[in-house]
C-alpha cells in the first residue's frame, strides 16, 4: 500500500528512514503531492499538514500521527470527517513522560529552585524537608500516559488524584475523578497540577486564572499537554501573586517559543522545547503497518481516535 508523507514542518522521509527496510514489504512511502489528485492513496502519515493537504487524496481512508497527540491533524480544514485519524500509543513514551513529570514534582517538593538560588549566593543552609505524602498531585488526563505517570508518582509516596472525562477504574493508590464536579474536588486538594490532556474544544484554555485560584496556594504547574491549554497571561499573574510558586512548561501555543516571550526570562518558569517525551520511530512504523493491514481487510485501524471527541 502507498503511504503519503504530509507535513509542512518536518522531513517525514528523513524521520522514517531508519524504518524503511522494516516496512518496505507492506508500505511504499511516497512524497506529498501538492498538485492534482492521487486516487491511489488510502493511507497517509502526517504532522502539521498544510491546510489543503488532504484535497489531493480523494480515496484517503486513514491518517497516522507521529505522536500521541492528533490535534494538529484533526484541525486541518481539508480532513474529511469520514477519514480515520490514528494516534500512536507507545509505552516507552509514557515511561519517558513519567520520568519527566517525576523530576519536576520532586524539583518542587525538594525545593531545588531555592537551593539553586542559595548556591548562586554561596549560602549553605538546609531547608526543611517535606515528605512526598504532604504534596498532593492532581493529574488532568488519565489516559495512556496519565496512567503511567500516576502509578509511578504513587510508588514514590505522593497522594495522587487523576481526572478524566468518564469514570475510570483506579488502583488503591490513585483517586479517580471525572466531569465538572470531579475537577472541583481534585483542584481543591491539589498542590502540583500536571496537565496531560489532549487539546480539544473542551480543553482549550483550561489552565486559566480561575483554575489556578482553586489549587493550594504556592502550587506548581507541570504543563506537558498542549500550549493552547494555557492562558499565558493568567499563568504570569498567578506567579506574580504567588498563587503558584513555579511552573515547568514543555509545550507552547507558538513553537518555537518566540524570543520576546516573557516566559523565557521568568525566574520561576522552567522551559523545555517540547521534549518531555517523544514517540519512538519504531512505534510509528508498527502503527503504519497495522493501519495499512486494517485498511486492506476493511477493519477500523487500532488506535483510531473518535473524530467526534477529537482524541
Ligand atoms: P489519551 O487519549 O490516552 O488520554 C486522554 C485523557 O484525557 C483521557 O483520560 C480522557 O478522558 C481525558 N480527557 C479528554 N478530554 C477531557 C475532558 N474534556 N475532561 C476531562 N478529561 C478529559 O492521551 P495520552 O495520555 O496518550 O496523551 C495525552 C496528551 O499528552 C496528548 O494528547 C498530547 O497532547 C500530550 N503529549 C505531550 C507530549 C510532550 O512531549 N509534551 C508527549 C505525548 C503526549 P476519557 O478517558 O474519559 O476519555
Ligand atoms: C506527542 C508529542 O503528541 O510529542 O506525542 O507531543
Amino acid at each position: 500500500m502507498r503511504c503519503a508523507l504530509v507535513s509542512r514542518s518536518l522531513d517525514l522521509r528523513g524521520y522514517l528512514a531508519a524504518e524503511f527496510a522494516r516496512i518496505a514489504d507492506r508500505i511504499e512511502i511516497v512524497d506529498h503531492r501538492r498538485n492534482g489528485k492521487d486516487t491511489d492513496i488510502r493511507l497517509a502519515v502526517a504532522w502539521h499538514p498544510p491546510d489543503d493537504a488532504f484535497e489531493h487524496y480523494p480515496n484517503l481512508q486513514a491518517v497516522c500521527s507521529i505522536g500521541a497527540g492528533v490535534d494538529n491533524i484533526v484541525r486541518c480544514p481539508s480532513l474529511r470527517p469520514d477519514i480515520d485519524v490514528v494516534r500512536i500509543v507507545d509505552p516507552a513514551q509514557a515511561q519517558m513522560m513519567s520520568g519527566f513529570v517525576v523530576w519536576h514534582v520532586i524539583w518542587h517538593q525538594r525545593r531545588f529552585a531555592a537551593y539553586l538560588d542559595q548556591q548562586r549566593n554561596g549560602i549553605w543552609r538546609r531547608l526543611s524537608q517535606r515528605p512526598p505524602q504532604s504534596v498532593p498531585v492532581g493529574i488532568l488526563g488519565y489516559g495512556e500516559i496519565g496512567h503511567k505517570v500516576a502509578a509511578d508518582l504513587a510508588l514514590l509516596g505522593f497522594p495522587i488524584m487523576a481526572w478524566s472525562r468518564t469514570a475510570k477504574p483506579t488502583p488503591p493508590s490513585v483517586r479517580g475523578f471525572h466531569g465538572t464536579s470531579g475537577l472541583d474536588a481534585l483542584l481543591g486538594e491539589t498542590e502540583v497540577l500536571v496537565n496531560l490532556l489532549p487539546l480539544t474544544d473542551e480543553t482549550r484554555g483550561i489552565l486559566n486564572r480561575e483554575l489556578f485560584g482553586r489549587i493550594r496556594r504556592g502550587g506548581y504547574l507541570i504543563q506537558v499537554g498542549r500550549g493552547e491549554h494555557l492562558v499565558d497571561e493568567d499563568l504570569l499573574a498567578a506567579l506574580e501573586s504567588s498563587q503558584l510558586e513555579g511552573a515547568a512548561l514543555d509545550v507552547f501555543a507558538a513553537e518555537p517559543l518566540p524570543p520576546e516571550h516573557p516566559f523565557w526570562r521568568h525566574p520561576r518558569i522552567v522551559i523545555t522545547p517540547h521534549d518531555a517525551s517523544e514517540v519512538r520511530v519504531e512505534a510509528v512504523a508498527a502503527t503504519l503497518v497495522a493501519t495499512a493491514d486494517a485498511i486492506r481487510s476493511g477493519q477500523r485501524p487500532p488506535f483510531a481516535i473518535d473524530r467526534q471527541r477529537g482524541y
